[in-house]
């Protein structure tokens, strides 16, 4: 069994492992770098980093309906429910819970988040899902902080980071966290989506071939790899 991981576009991964799908962060409609949409992907769980519209995105419709549960900081799995989601599983920094389809360990980050309504969403975090094949880190939105090497004492196999800069770390700082984070590969999001966060993925990745240990995997919107090389 192979996880695969394909990014759909600003912070929106899948990830499907053992015939199911986890999506993380599925902000779609209005997203102009999306490649794919809220009635077409398939979900068995959905994992919200924090508040942002551009993180929920369409988390509540697919939710509905697919009948995936939402996992999210308690005050976003709340709000989901109320927001007519099936289902929630509310975790908060720092716990850890093992599911189904493997353990989710919510991460601090150092961002801010608030519900499209202006509700407070508790703080925003990064996702560490360990898979029967490996592990997989998602920085989601964030600041770089010093801390990322303890996350990295975890193992990860891909790392998720942004590199988009204005609202979460740029290409210099996310080298950084990659040097902290000690991944086996990493993959740049968050960036490009609009021309505030544009950035040169391919530029970055061969920064992170000659300044880290890591092997830089730089995907288009739509593209796949697998959670090992
Ligand atoms: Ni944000
Ligand atoms: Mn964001």
């Amino acid at each position: 069994m192979r996880s695969r991981i394909t990014w759909l576009g600003h912070g929106a991964v899948a990830v499907e492992t053992a015939g199911r799908t986890i999506l993380i962060d599925p902000f779609l409609t209005g997203n102009p770098a999306a490649s794919t949409t809220a009635d077409r992907v398939r979900a068995d769980a959905i994992i919200v980093s924090h508040g942002h519209g551009d993180h929920i995105g369409d988390t509540v419709d697919i939710a509905r309906r697919t009948g995936a549960v939402v996992i999210a900081v308690h005050e976003i799995a709340v709000w989901a429910e109320s927001q007519g989601a099936p289902s929630s599983h509310g975790m908060n920094a720092g716990g850890a819970h093992r599911f189904e389809f493997g353990t989710v360990k919510l991460t601090p980050a150092v961002h801010s988040s608030s519900l499209p309504d202006g509700s407070y969403a508790g703080i925003a975090c990064g996702v560490l899902l360990t898979l029967p094949d490996g592990v997989l880190f998602h920085a989601c939105d964030t600041a770089l902080f010093s801390d990322m090497q303890l996350i990295g004492r975890a193992g990860i196999d891909l790392a998720i980071v942004p590199i988009g800069d204005n609202y979460t770390m740029g290409p210099d700082d996310a080298i950084e966290a990659v040097k902290l984070l000690k991944p086996k590969r990493v993959m740049p999001a968050h960036h490009s989506t609009w021309p505030l966060i544009a950035q040169d993925a391919d530029a970055w990745g061969r920064r992170v071939a000659a300044e880290t240990t890591a092997q830089p995997v730089i995907l288009k919107p739509g593209e796949s790899c697998g959670l090992m090389a």
